[in-house]
């Protein structure tokens, strides 16, 4: 089990997710509010910025919802990955504020 600490809405959540479920699914069943659209990796709702940590992206994406220069500036989308490691992950909105927030 890893855990996780996630930026959203301008809050801090620390959370744990094991590495068989997606940090997406895992905030939702422990009620942590992470943008949330598809879960198919199709509408980029779940897009986070990971400041910390390895993952594993699921390749099967559309490349409207994350593009490959948003893949190698960190940028992944929470409903198609797993963790490989404990993360630290914003969310794309919070993190497009970050000059506002405390990381
Ligand atoms: S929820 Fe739509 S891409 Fe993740």
């Amino acid at each position: 089990m890893y855990k996780v600490k996630l930026h959203a809405r301008g809050q801090l959540f620390e959370y744990s997710c094991s590495s068989t479920v997606t940090p997406l699914q895992a905030a939702r069943n422990q009620f942590i509010p992470i943008p949330t659209g598809c879960k198919q990796g199709g509408c980029g709702m779940c897009k986070i910025k990971v400041l910390e940590g390895e993952y594993s992206q699921e390749v099967i994406r559309s490349h409207e919802a994350l593009s490959d220069a948003e893949v190698e500036n960190g940028y992944a989308l929470a409903c198609c990955m797993v963790p490989k490691s404990d993360l630290h992950i914003i969310t794309a909105e919070d993190y497009a504020k970050k000059e506002k927030v405390e990381i």
